[in-house]
């Protein structure tokens, strides 16, 4: 590949040449870049020390192949307990293949490695269709930092457009992967909804399970991993998110004493987690996890997350049944549409996404 001699000490034309042009973190570092430039540097706040952080050890993956046998209410009880607590579990016997989970990791590699036109043609000013977007960091326009992170995210309407429109190298892997797992997602927001006495009908099952989208995040290898974050601080906005790692690791969650944990890389697992959407629903009871990304410099990272969320147009709120037995609302009732809307508008600041809805 050729390279570009790229001002790095012009703040404006590294922006440019990252954001606004398209070439991502991923070009940076393709130009030749060896020292991290002033824009992705962290506030000593936001930075990750590797050192003394710990990994989550004691949670065992959850066998959801006994979920709906004999062995129902042990499962059932393991996935409430990780919601109520840590906000994340991982999962085997999830009904996605091993080979599919390898042909995720490979076509994200695929994806990023094209050169910067093949990808900057699904920047969000540009893009060809609605349901694609690529680009760098979550806000960058807005952000006090930028995150070391490329990604291109694919939302799903239906298998033609998606095989139509999502990019050529991953949409067929990324239609099979949300496709093998959405039954099981949705299996395992009845047994949270089921265990706080909601019994949905299907129809509002999938109202609230109606938005879906699949990412690929690309986290370049970096050469100085202690200035820079992946992902900062943030819950997911939706009901649960799936998602893929491969084995670099680098994903922590906060603790309930305000420690961090790694999430383990587990091969052939699935890391699934609670968004804010779930924790309004069941008025507080299920936590959407705070979580995080580090960088590292021992090679670049990929994962692929699926998000569901609800309808733009659904109601969110606790559920009656829960308020009920709780004697108070902690959240208000608003329209999903408003909800996405505020988390968009602002930079990644840990759970305070989660104020829009608070009850006042
Ligand atoms: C996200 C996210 C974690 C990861 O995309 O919302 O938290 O490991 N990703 O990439
Ligand atoms: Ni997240």
């Amino acid at each position: 590949m050729e390279t570009m001699a790229v001002n790095y000490e012009d703040q404006t034309i590294l922006f440019n040449f990252v954001v606004k042009q398209g070439n991502g973190v991923k070009g940076l570092i393709d130009s030749g870049m060896s020292c991290v430039p002033q824009p992705f540097v962290q506030p000593p706040s936001e930075r990750i020390a590797t050192l003394n952080a710990h990994t989550y050890e004691a949670a065992q993956p959850i066998d959801l192949s006994q979920l709906d046998g004999p062995h129902h209410k042990e499962v059932a009880k393991q996935i409430v307990v990780a919601a109520e607590t840590l906000g994340f579990f991982q999962v085997v016997n999830h009904g996605v293949s091993v080979e599919l989970l390898e042909l995720l990791k490979t076509s994200a590699h695929e994806f990023f490695a094209q050169p910067p036109e093949k990808k900057a043609i699904y920047l969000k000013e540009v893009s060809p269709s609605k349901l694609v977007k690529y680009g760098t960091s979550f806000v960058p326009e807005k952000e006090k930092a930028i995150e070391w992170k490329d990604y291109v995210s694919m939302l799903y309407t239906n298998d033609h457009e998606a095989l139509q429109h999502w990019p050529q190298p991953c949409r067929e892997v990324a239609l099979d992967f949300l496709k093998s797992s959405m039954e099981m997602v949705k299996r395992v927001v009845e047994v949270l909804m089921e265990d706080v006495g909601v019994r949905l009908e299907e129809e509002r099952l999938n109202s609230l399970m109606g938005t879906k989208m699949v990412n690929m995040n690309y986290y370049p290898t970096c050469p100085s991993p202690e200035l820079t974050i992946g992902v900062g601080r943030h819950s997911d906005m939706g009901m649960l998110t799936v998602l893929l790692q491969d084995g670099i690791g680098g994903l922590y969650v906060r603790l309930e004493n305000g420690d961090w944990a790694e999430i383990p890389p587990l091969s052939g697992a699935l890391v699934i987690n609670v968004g804010d959407t779930l924790q309004i629903l069941s008025n507080g009871k299920y936590k959407s996890a705070e979580h995080r990304v580090r960088t590292t410099n021992i090679g670049s990272r990929v994962s692929v997350p699926i998000f569901t969320a609800p309808n733009p147009s659904e109601k969110i709120g606790p559920s009656p049944e829960v308020v009920k037995r709780d004697g108070v609302a902690r959240y208000k009732e608003l329209l999903f549409q408003d909800y996405m809307n505020n988390f968009f508008s602002q930079p990644h600041d840990g759970k305070k996404s989660l104020d829009f809805a608070r009850a006042n």
